[in-house]
């Protein structure tokens, strides 16, 4: 008994030399001190014995068994902090990386300016209104005093979809769809900004796809007067304090009279220069009286109610404001040209007033 006792002291010292890690280790725990172990088995031996034998080789196997468990309770602590500290050196944090930079986005220009134009019209009073993209000919047209056959609709080459239904060529048609659905046929006052197509070749001045933003006063005693005056505090708003405007006649099929609109040069207050043409002015939008026809249409009664209307082009005016030379740089997602408008390059100030 006591020559397998220290054989088995033996075969454990070499074992336990042997173990790598901790898993290990718990491994031959087990193994050894487990009920099935060979210290159990040399335990339940002694019954064999004679009474002075069992106290002798009893004590050896108790001493067997407090050995092989402190000395793998050692071992265990000593490759347990080994590992703890392994890990730590692999997951080493290196905090003087510099950080990857956080790319700040910015408004599009287009975007830009037309939340100037919402804030700047809500302040006086105005609703948003929004109409859909693919619009019918009756409110694209047919409302809007352009009955089919019309030489005016030359003016705006069309996406037709079916023969009545295109994609909208203005927002003329959201003015139209209001007045249509306002039930007690009573006063309004909206913006309508969106997206528009026409038929057009792009170039720098021209794109298939551009924005629109519609306006539209009904009421009673409306005239040409708080047309001029809402204008004045737009112009004001967009282009500076000191901008005037001033009228000219022009046509537009949907109103009467119609005018074309122009702001006084803000580059050179109208002495002229080049972004003027020399004129000292620029024209900016177009506008006039709601025809009778279209408020008729709508189901207004003209002897009632008056009307004054306007229709400006965002592009138009962010092109003029921050001095962009060609309409496709807003639809062509050239980095370089976006960048001028993140928060990092003070986009939000880079106007060429
Ligand atoms: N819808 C017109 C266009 O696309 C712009 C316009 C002009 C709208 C005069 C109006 C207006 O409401 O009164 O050319």
């Amino acid at each position: 008994m006591k020559e397998k006792i220290l054989e088995l002291q033996k075969k454990f010292n070499e074992k336990l030399n042997e173990s790598k890690n901790t898993k290990e280790l718990q491994e031959l725990k087990i193994e050894y001190l487990g009920k099935k172990g060979p210290v159990s088995e040399l335990t339940s031996m002694l019954s064999t014995l004679s009474i002075d034998e069992k106290k002798e080789v009893g004590a050896l196997i108790n001493n067997l068994k407090r050995e092989i468990s402190e000395e793998i309770d050692n071992m265990y602590n000593r490759l347990e902090m080994l590992e703890i500290n392994q890990k730590l050196e692999k997951d080493k944090i290196d905090i003087s990386l510099p950080a990857s930079k956080i790319k700040v986005g910015g408004t599009h220009p287009i975007t830009r300016i037309t939340d100037e134009l919402e804030e700047l019209f809500i302040s006086m009073g105005y609703d948003i209104v929004e109409g859909p993209e693919v619009e019918l000919d009756l409110y694209n047209f047919e409302k809007l005093n352009l009955p089919k056959g019309h030489p005016a609709r030359d003016a705006q080459d069309s996406f037709y979809i079916t023969d009545e239904e295109l994609l909208r060529t203005q927002t003329s048609p959201v003015q139209a769809r209001v007045m249509d659905a306002n039930v007690e046929k009573g006063p309004i006052r909206i913006i309508c900004p969106g997206k528009t197509y026409r038929r057009d070749d792009d170039d720098a001045t021209h794109s298939h796809q551009f924005t629109q933003m519609e306006g539209l006063v009904i009421d009673k005693d409306i005239s040409l007067a708080d047309l001029k005056g809402t204008l004045e505090i737009f112009a004001k708003k967009m282009f500076g304090d000191d901008r005037e405007i001033r009228f000219r006649p022009g046509f537009f099929p949907f109103t009467e009279p119609s005018l074309e609109i122009d702001v006084s040069c803000f580059k050179c207050g109208g002495k002229g220069c080049p972004l003027c043409k020399n004129i000292g002015w620029i024209e900016i939008l177009g506008a006039g009286m709601v025809h009778p026809n279209v408020l008729r249409n709508c189901g207004y009664d003209p002897d009632i109610y008056q009307g004054f209307a306007f229709g400006m082009g965002p592009e138009r005016i962010a092109m003029l404001k921050y001095g962009i030379n060609d309409i496709r740089h807003f639809y062509t997602n050239d980095m370089r040209f976006l960048n001028l408008f993140n928060r990092v390059n003070g986009g939000e100030n880079n106007e060429t007033k």
